[in-house]
């Protein structure tokens, strides 16, 4: 069945906003968000479509029925802090609703990784009776500015414990444009897609392609870990998630970041953007008159 209606959860998102973008010529997409009036108010003026913004909250169980009434398929995400359970639990209720099909937005080497929720999450929903797709992402070039543009702004650097380890950076709006084709497309059922970028770059890379692009000279710093967890503490990050970051970049700085496949071009049929095209689209981003505030602004 092709999927006519798609709730797209954490439809503001990094991702997200994208998969809302690609899908809203063909399909009805319905936007889940904490804050619809705010999201309505902001508007798109893209937008010309038949989509709807809803109210959708993994904590507050009261707002699934209606964000899941009549819909076929879901793009499921789990935003940082939602507990693994909430999502286990919306799965329950997607399936209870008869919704199609779940595509998951996961994480590189989720299958492997006992460990951490997005394995659980993946084995829950196997063993539900959807239809699922997982899509298991490299970490987003989006990160350089979501996380770390206020150290390229202020000071010209990029600032992460990542060592000479190598990350095979993939960005946002592929895995988007990958959720988008899979969402619409009855053969992906059972499917587990590895997306990455092109290529796997050490930091000191990536400094360079700043550099080029930007016209001014960005460096990788390079800190120590405590050096870092003091940055990021000094800026009021949760002492969880900068730990989760020293996590993730430790697993870069010993070499496990750095795997390239070619699943993004097979599903798109176009090479995959590269850490220079994202650069050169979100070079005002990094501009220095920028205040941090506006580098993070809501449209990503
Ligand atoms: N960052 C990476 O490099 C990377 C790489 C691979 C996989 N991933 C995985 O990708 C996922 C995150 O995707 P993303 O970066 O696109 O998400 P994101 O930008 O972090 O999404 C956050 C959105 O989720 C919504 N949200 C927050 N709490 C919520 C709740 N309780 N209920 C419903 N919605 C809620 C918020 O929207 P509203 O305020 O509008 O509600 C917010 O805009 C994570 O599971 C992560 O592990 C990330």
């Amino acid at each position: 069945m092709t999927a006519q209606r798609v709730l797209v959860t954490a439809g503001t998102g990094t991702v997200g906003q994208h998969v809302v973008r690609e899908l809203r010529d063909d399909v009805e997409v319905r936007v889940g968000t904490r804050r619809p009036q705010s999201v309505r108010e902001a508007g798109d003026s893209d937008s010309d479509s038949d989509e709807h913004v809803v109210e959708f909250d993994f904590a507050r169980p009261e707002t699934w029925g209606a964000a899941l009434d009549g819909v076929d398929a879901t793009f499921l995400v789990r935003p940082p802090g939602v507990e693994q359970r909430q999502v286990t639990a919306f799965v329950d209720a997607a399936s209870r609703v008869r919704v199609d099909h779940v595509v998951y937005l996961s994480t590189l080497g989720a299958d492997k990784n006992v460990l951490i929720p997005h394995h659980r999450i993946e084995s829950h929903i196997q063993q539900s009776a959807v239809r699922s797709t997982f899509l298991r992402a490299s970490f987003f070039t989006q990160n350089l500015h979501e996380v770390h543009g206020q150290d390229v702004v202020e000071h010209d650097e990029i600032f992460v414990p990542a060592g000479s380890g190598e990350t095979s950076f993939v960005d946002a709006r592929d895995v988007a444009a990958v959720a988008a084709v899979v969402l619409t497309d009855d053969r992906h059922d059972k499917q587990a897609y590895d997306l990455t970028g092109p290529e796997a770059l050490r930091y000191d890379e990536v400094a360079a392609v700043f550099t080029d692009v930007l016209d001014r000279q960005i460096t990788y710093a390079d800190p120590s870990i405590p050096a870092f967890v003091r940055r990021m503490l000094s800026r009021d990050l949760p002492l969880s998630y900068v730990l989760l970051m020293v996590g993730i970049y430790s697993t870069a700085r010993f070499g496990f970041a750095g795997r390239v496949t070619d699943d993004v071009e097979r599903l798109l049929g176009r090479p995959p953007r590269t850490v220079r095209d994202y650069v050169e689209d979100y070079r005002d981003r990094f501009e220095p008159a920028r205040t941090p505030a506006a580098a993070h602004s809501p449209e990503r």
